[in-house]
């Protein structure tokens, strides 16, 4: 045992634009697409609870008050899906302990270290999750709970990573890796450097960061005289590599699967793996992927 303090609060920023899924996203936030039958933010909400963290906090904009209305009382529906004996089961999942949702406001988005920066004063002075909803991970455990696991171990600063082919480092935060394959399930690797959307060349390795983090407060100090990065936007990654040499930082291989739901393909294939792997539908859909292909 350690005397750590706990992961209990979760940062969601989803004060995006969502630019690539215009104009879909127009009225509706990106975080509010549907895999299937429930929006991504919900997945991750589910991950964080799964991890034990129960204190969510959105960073949330213009045109982004569905998410919050997504996890809020349903007086109307409810009621008359009882009176239609109608089961509630489905919207369980919306439901949070009162108090347990903040919202904050990034007016202008200037980048996902500057939405972080705009949940300072909620996060406070204790290690706090990051969860981007357009990053879907599944996994047995959960992404978030491996990396608490991890976390136990080793303290400190914590990002998912994961291996993509070198022609797509250029799209990710990528990391400078030191020691590699100890801690749980020899998932760890120490991070000696981090850089936001390198040229392919300029790489140093093609481990990306993949939407999870675990971070010590001090990270709100570094981004508060954090310029601009990469594309003109205050990048969390920036601040983050600051913080290398200081406190300890570790990358966690995540044991599972990814899909980048922030682009079209990567939205398809999670739908469609999702619904393969769904008892209630993959015969259906099996059949129906069969029959489009032509076989
Ligand atoms: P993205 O880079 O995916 O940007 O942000 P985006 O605006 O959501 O989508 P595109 O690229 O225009 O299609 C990564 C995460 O950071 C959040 C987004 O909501 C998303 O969860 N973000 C980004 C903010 O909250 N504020 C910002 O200023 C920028």
């Amino acid at each position: 045992m350690t005397n750590r303090k706990p992961i209990r609060k979760a940062v969601f920023p989803v004060a995006g634009m969502g630019t690539r899924f215009l104009p879909a996203t127009k009225a509706i936030p990106k975080e509010m697409l549907p895999i299937i039958d429930r929006p991504l933010v919900q997945y991750a909400v589910d991950e964080a609870r799964e991890a034990g963290i129960d204190q969510l906090i959105f960073v949330t904009g213009r045109g982004k008050t569905a998410i919050v209305e997504h996890f809020d009382h349903a007086f109307e529906l409810e009621a008359t899906m009882t009176e239609r004996d109608k089961s509630l089961d489905a919207i369980d999942p919306t439901r949070i302990l009162p108090g347990n949702l903040v919202t904050v406001r990034q007016q202008v988005p200037l980048g996902l270290g500057h939405a972080i920066w705009c949940a300072r004063a909620i996060v406070g002075d204790e290690p706090f999750a990051i969860f981007l909803p357009d990053e879907l991970m599944i996994g047995q455990p959960g992404c978030m709970k491996q990396m608490v696991e991890a976390y136990n171990e080793v303290g400190g600063n914590l990002i998912s990573v994961l291996e993509v082919p070198e022609d797509e480092v250029s799209s990710y935060g990528v990391i400078d890796p030191g020691k590699r394959g100890f801690g749980p399930g020899g998932a760890l690797t120490e991070v000696r450097g981090l850089v936001e959307k390198p040229t392919r060349e300029a790489a140093p390795s093609n481990l990306i960061i993949s939407g999870r983090y675990i971070l010590q407060p001090e990270v709100m100090r570094v981004l508060e005289h954090q310029g601009k990065g990469a594309g003109g936007e205050i990048q969390l990654t920036d601040a983050m590599a600051q913080m290398i040499g200081q406190q300890p930082f570790h990358a966690v291989t995540f044991a599972g699967k990814r899909y980048d739901c922030g682009n079209k393909t990567g939205f398809v294939e999670a739908t469609l793996a999702i619904a393969l792997e769904r008892e209630d539908m993959r015969d259906e859909v099996r059949a129906m992927a069969l029959r489009l292909l032509g076989e």
